[in-house]
């Protein structure tokens, strides 16, 4: 088959498609003829050589796919060949074939097409299991979302509201919050030009939020726990802003509360299946309802998959961009 190939750490040119062998199939998985995978951010660092795949899992980049199901492992019994699927991967998306513990496979939405299903499954779970396992956010609570125009932004915005919660947004431009407002964000914030804790204040009444959605870390940490409420919860997913930093404690305290932080691709198969479980129960109804709906920015050939990480790290884009093998 042909993958994309990480073939020496380094910037977007190092991503070369090449003939590899097909990926051996365990008892416990399926095989998954690739009709699209997306880009994660993710993906840009395992490039540079700072985020090696998991013991295991496929030396090749692509945390999620949409496909067709071409052969069973003999301990699967509920996919069978030819149905039409996404699935949470541990990396090996960029490929013609990949294979899947059964677990991480989750049935195309209804209303969704094949290749946009591929926009679902890495931004679901990791949504789903942090400020909803986790976080325990609720009906009537608020929530922050930074970078809500990025591809989790964009999903943790529709999911948020569809739940019945007041969403914040930050994001760098007015042609993106622009777009978070139309797919249901209530308050949009020009981390350019404003000062976001002040904006929350302001919005909140000088209450703060609920629940943070962080993909900052570092350079937003104070900044953060100014703006959560009391009993606040701030979920760091992600280190944009680099990871360390000092902070006044103080409002643990005063304000008793929460910080979290997780990464999807690290966890075991059984507990990726647990949330892969959960997020059908829970988001695939809001899906097929048309509540949440892909937010694709661009379709390349999987053969340009290094144009695609230049327009991801370029940060123009807004949502996810695919690539089709
Ligand atoms: N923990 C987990 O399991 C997990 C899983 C998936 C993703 N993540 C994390 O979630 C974040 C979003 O991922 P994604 O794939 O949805 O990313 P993405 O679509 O590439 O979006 C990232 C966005 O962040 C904003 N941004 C702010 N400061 C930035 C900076 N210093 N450098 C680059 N971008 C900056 C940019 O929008 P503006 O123009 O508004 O600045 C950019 O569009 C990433 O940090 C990723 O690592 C974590």
């Amino acid at each position: 088959m042909k993958a994309i190939v990480i073939t020496t750490p380094g910037g977007p040119e190092v991503l070369q498609l090449q003939d590899v062998d097909d990926p051996e199939l365990k008892d416990d998985e399926v095989l998954i003829k690739v009709e699209a995978t997306a880009l994660n951010r993710a993906d840009t660092i395992q490039r540079q050589g700072s985020y090696p795949p998991p013991k295991g899992a496929s030396p090749y980049p692509g945390l999620e796919c949409s496909g067709t199901i071409e052969a069973v492992g003999k301990k699967v019994s509920r996919w069978k060949i030819g149905d039409q699927v996404c699935a949470l991967l541990s990396g090996g998306g960029y490929a013609e074939k990949v294979a899947v513990p059964a677990g991480q496979v989750l049935p195309v939405p209804p209303g969704v097409s094949l290749k946009d299903a591929a926009s679902f499954p890495e931004v679901a779970c990791t949504v789903w299991s942090t400020i909803f396992m986790m976080s325990h956010l609720s009906e009537g609570e608020t929530l922050l979302v930074h970078g809500g125009s990025s591809g989790i932004g964009t999903f943790a915005i529709q999911i948020a509201k569809y739940r019945g919660s007041k969403v914040f947004v930050t994001a760098g431009s007015e042609e993106k919050l622009a777009f978070c407002k139309d797919i249901g964000a209530d308050v949009g914030i020009n981390y350019k030009t404003e000062d976001f804790v002040a904006r929350v204040k302001e919005e909140t009444g000088g209450q703060g939020v609920n629940v943070i959605l962080d993909c900052m870390g570092a350079s937003y940490y104070q900044r953060n726990l100014e703006s959560l409420s009391v009993d606040g919860r701030l979920f760091i997913i992600g280190f944009l802003g680099g990871t360390s930093t000092e902070a006044d404690l103080r409002a643990f305290l005063a304000k008793r509360l929460t910080v979290q932080g997780a990464g999807l691709r690290n966890r075991s198969p059984e507990n990726k299946a647990v949330i892969v479980n959960e997020v059908e129960n829970n988001v695939w109804p809001a899906i097929a309802a048309g509540k949440v709906k892909p937010v694709v920015y661009k379709y390349f050939p999987l053969s340009e998959a290094a144009e695609a990480h230049r327009l991801m790290e370029s940060s123009k884009h807004i949502g996810k961009i695919l690539l089709l093998p």
